[in-house]
């Protein structure tokens, strides 16, 4: 990343600052001056600002097995939330990125790194999240294409085009399936079952992007993103 760019994520200041630091002379990169805030660094130098060498301040980057009955909120005075399984050290950095119903279960990132919740859910990166659900009622025959196409459920603008697929017929009056969408809109899910024919009972988001939920989390359990999911994910990297 560009020298700046990796100041400011160390604290120093703004990437203005840091383009005028740099041309003070006080930013030194393995023991020469600094002269240009587009320099290339890769994190493995040795940079100091004033005469302190820097360190880049790690994030915090967790996957959360969500249980159904909390909810997505940082705080509230009388239902549990998602923050409530972490030590108070912790939950206290954390923002969430996106939201789950209370009733739904599965995969739910944390960070305290805004940018990259930004990134990920931008309605323009149109990031994949995908769902296991479970629904009574009867899903019409053309279920899959419409979703294909783009399923109007009664918003201004008709959905992306998604994916359903693995749809087993567990009833006379029940099916299951997964659904896998690219934007994050209220009660999309439980819309877009709707509308085909059938009413959530069960639902869980078993992946966002390439990362899936990891299969030994339990209910109630996180753990740290790994580099590499973190790179799947599209968070850019100083290593
Ligand atoms: N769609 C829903 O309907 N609910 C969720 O929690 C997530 C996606």
């Amino acid at each position: 990343m560009r020298l700046e760019k990796y100041l400011a994520d160390c604290g120093v200041g703004s990437r203005s600052q840091c383009k005028t630091y740099i041309r003070q002379g006080l930013v030194k990169v393995n023991g020469s001056v600094a002269e240009n805030g587009a320099q290339k660094v890769s994190g493995t130098e040795e940079i100091s600002f004033q005469g302190k060498a820097l360190t880049l301040a790690k994030n915090l980057y967790f996957m959360f097995h969500k249980p159904a009955g909390c909810i997505c909120a940082t705080r509230d005075n009388s239902q549990k939330t998602v923050l409530d399984f972490f030590p108070p050290a912790l939950s206290k950095k954390l923002l969430i990125a996106g939201r789950l119903d209370k009733d739904t279960e599965g995969m739910l990132l944390l960070t305290d790194d805004g940018a990259f919740i930004h990134q990920l859910m931008s309605p323009g990166k149109h990031v994949e999240k995908t769902y296991f659900f479970k629904a009574s009622g009867r899903l019409s025959k053309d279920a899959a294409d419409r979703v294909a196409a783009g399923m109007d459920i009664g918003d201004e603008k008709p959905l992306k085009p998604g994916r359903l697929y693995h749809i087993q017929i567990t009833g006379t009056d029940a099916f299951s399936g997964c659904l896998t969408i690219k934007e994050g809109r209220y009660h999309q899910v439980k819309r877009m079952i709707k509308a085909l024919g059938g009413e959530v009972s069960y639902l869980k988001r078993i992946s966002i992007g390439p990362v899936s939920l990891d299969a030994s989390l339990s209910p109630g359990e996180y753990r740290p993103l790994t580099e590499e999911e973190l790179q799947l994910l599209g968070r850019e990297s100083v290593k």
